[in-house]
């Protein structure tokens, strides 16, 4: 086993301005508030203004993340920025929030595994760090997912919403990140997609047409049993039984999911972070949003055992076991 591990040693996020309630989407869709609570557990959601992209929800996440870390910027070495919703097609957005950042140099580059884009970049920081080719790591979960909704669409409108979180993750002799795996099958990618892109449809993005499609009954069968599959799979890799973990950082996409993997994990729900009824699902940025929530507010505590699990469209999916 290696001598080094990624310690998580701050954190931040950043949700924008404009905050759409489900009253609000009562007026332009056929749904209520009392709909979309019981089914998916979303009261309200943030909507970036125009204007306000990706890289800016991202860079405020950072600021903050490196702020609470204590380090200073110019020792960060990594950037990551785990998105579905880049700010242009080329350069990355990582690159973006670095020259926000004054910062110049390090490696930066973007991650896109959709939902579970965030646990994908840890995992890459992760070995970035046991491989000894990165000190201190920058990774952003960051979202401006309006710009892909259809918002005549009541299928999909209300469950969506924009922000970004981030961490500051640091080589350390001890643990930190005791093990993390990711996973892909692209056979699933009509359940869940944006059905036109650069090499596809550019029309499409030109004229803001490219939008979210998703068979939301398959997708939420395949959520559920996916994120449970991996959690009890994370946890026997590493001795472990489900009664050791104080938290769950699951993907918040939909509390009826959380609800149903506490169940198949035989978790109480007091051990699941779920703040998806304050921002909806943020994709990429869901978990580090959840996650710098939990700590801000005291839920999470140094020395904690923590399981984070993503899922997403394609489908991806993966987990990062950690002590905090
Ligand atoms: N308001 C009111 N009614 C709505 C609605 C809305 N916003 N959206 C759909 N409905 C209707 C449907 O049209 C359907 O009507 P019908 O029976 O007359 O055809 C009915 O509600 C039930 O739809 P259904 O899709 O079966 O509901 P559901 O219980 O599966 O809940 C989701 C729908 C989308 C909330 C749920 O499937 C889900 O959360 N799926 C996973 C989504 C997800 O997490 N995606 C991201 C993963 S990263």
């Amino acid at each position: 086993m290696s001598d080094l591990y990624g310690r998580i040693i701050g954190t931040g996020s950043y949700l924008p301005e404009r905050i759409v309630t489900n009253a609000e989407l009562e007026k332009t869709v056929d749904t209520t508030d009392e709909w979309i609570v019981a089914r998916s557990g979303i009261k309200q959601r943030a909507i970036a203004a125009e204007g306000e992209f990706t890289s800016d929800l991202a860079y405020q996440a950072a600021a903050e993340a490196i702020k609470s870390s204590g380090i200073n910027k110019s020792d960060i070495d990594l950037i990551i920025v785990a998105t579905t919703t880049p700010d242009l097609v080329f350069p990355s957005t990582a690159t973006i929030v670095q020259t926000k950042l004054g910062l110049g140099g390090c490696a930066a580059f973007d991650v896109q595994a959709v939902c579970a884009g965030f646990v994908y970049g840890l995992d890459i920081v992760d070995k970035y760090i046991r491989s000894n080719s990165c000190k201190n790591a920058l990774i952003i979960g960051a979202e401006t997912f309006s710009r892909i909704i259809d918002w005549t669409d009541r299928t999909t409108c209300v469950l969506f919403g924009d922000g970004a979180g981030a961490m500051i993750v640091r080589a350390d002799n001890v643990p930190g990140i005791f093990s993390s795996s990711i996973y892909a099958d692209g056979a699933f990618k009509e359940l869940l997609w944006v059905p036109s892109g650069v090499s596809t449809a550019l029309s499409e993005l030109e004229m803001g047409r490219a939008f979210t499609k998703m068979k939301g009954n398959e997708v939420f069968r395949w959520a559920v049993n996916t994120m449970s599959n991996i959690a009890a799979k994370t946890l026997r890799d590493n001795d472990m039984d489900a009664s050791q973990l104080d938290w769950v950082v699951p993907h918040q996409a939909n509390i009826r999911i959380i609800r149903a993997i506490a169940k198949k994990l035989s978790l109480p729900m007091e051990k699941m972070v779920v703040t998806v009824a304050e921002h909806g699902n943020t994709s990429a940025a869901s978990i580090p949003l959840a996650f710098d929530y939990a700590q801000r507010d005291g839920r999470l505590k140094s020395g904690d055992i923590i399981l984070l699990e993503g899922f997403g469209g394609g489908f991806t999916w993966g987990s990062v076991l950690l002590k905090y």
